[in-house]
């Protein structure tokens, strides 16, 4: 079954200038037609390009959303940090927060539970991204991995309803190699296991990140219990963006 209210969110990571705002205007086009009616679509640029591309999309069905953010949810002496008051006065509604290039960085679990209780703060919406490395799922323990990340990630915190889960096996990212149908299936329903659980509601939608592409898309959104795309790479040119939305919401 394919799904006709999928999310889709564009991580750009440390790419984009100002005028790439072209390349979201063809995007956006493709959006009115009504075929498309139900889909969220979410961009999220560097933090350089968030208040242009709010502003752009002002009574548009598109959003913005933030890759990061400081813990510290105060004004004061971080130089070169964001925190999650100032995302939002750009207008974005969104923040990807636990994405494995920052994990990498030495992001650990606890500082990811301080920046998503933050930025809930800030009524933003979390995307909140877990994975298994590739040396992790060799040995076999992607559950346990993916059980810490979520059990620290959203510790003590108890309204879940601005929360979005990314699932994006770091082996995947950027990889051009997806999970077999069976693994996602199988991690996915894993990934639910371990909500109810910790006693999270199993309404929070969950989403795939990693390599998806225009070949891809359509078997990966049919996928059961999928709600939505990450994509990183194929999301800066609009043509496979488009392609991507277009082979996953029919
Ligand atoms: P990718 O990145 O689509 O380029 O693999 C996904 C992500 O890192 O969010």
């Amino acid at each position: 079954m394919t799904n006709n209210n999928m999310i889709f969110v564009a991580n750009w990571k440390m790419h984009g200038n100002f005028n790439d705002i072209s390349k979201v205007k063809t995007v956006l086009n493709l959006i009115k037609n009504k075929k498309f009616k139900k889909i969220k679509v979410i961009y999220c640029p560097p933090f350089t390009l968030l208040q242009s591309f709010s502003n752009f999309f002002k009574n548009t069905k598109f959003c913005t959303g933030a890759q990061n953010c400081h813990y510290k949810n105060e004004y004061g002496p971080y130089t070169g940090n964001i925190n999650a008051k100032l995302i939002k006065s750009t207008g974005a509604k969104y923040i990807i927060l636990g994405h494995s290039e920052n994990r990498n960085e030495g992001e650990t679990d606890i500082l990811i539970n301080q920046k998503i209780k933050s930025a809930l703060k800030e009524k933003l919406n979390i995307i909140f991204c877990i994975g298994e490395t590739k040396a992790e799922k060799k040995k076999k323990i992607t559950f346990q991995v993916l059980k810490k990340q979520l059990s620290r990630g959203l510790k003590n915190i108890k309204k879940t309803n601005k929360i979005l889960i990314a699932y994006e096996p770091v082996w995947s990212i950027g990889s051009g190699i997806v999970p077999s149908k069976e693994e996602l299936e199988n991690n996915l329903k894993n990934i639910k296991k371990i909500l109810r659980e910790c006693n999270f509601k199993n309404t929070i939608k969950i989403l795939y990140g990693g390599s998806v592409n225009p070949k891809n898309a359509n078997e990966i959104s049919k996928i059961d219990g999928i709600g939505g795309l990450l994509i990183g790479g194929a999301s800066l040119n609009s043509k496979k963006f488009i392609d991507i939305i277009k082979k996953s919401s029919n």
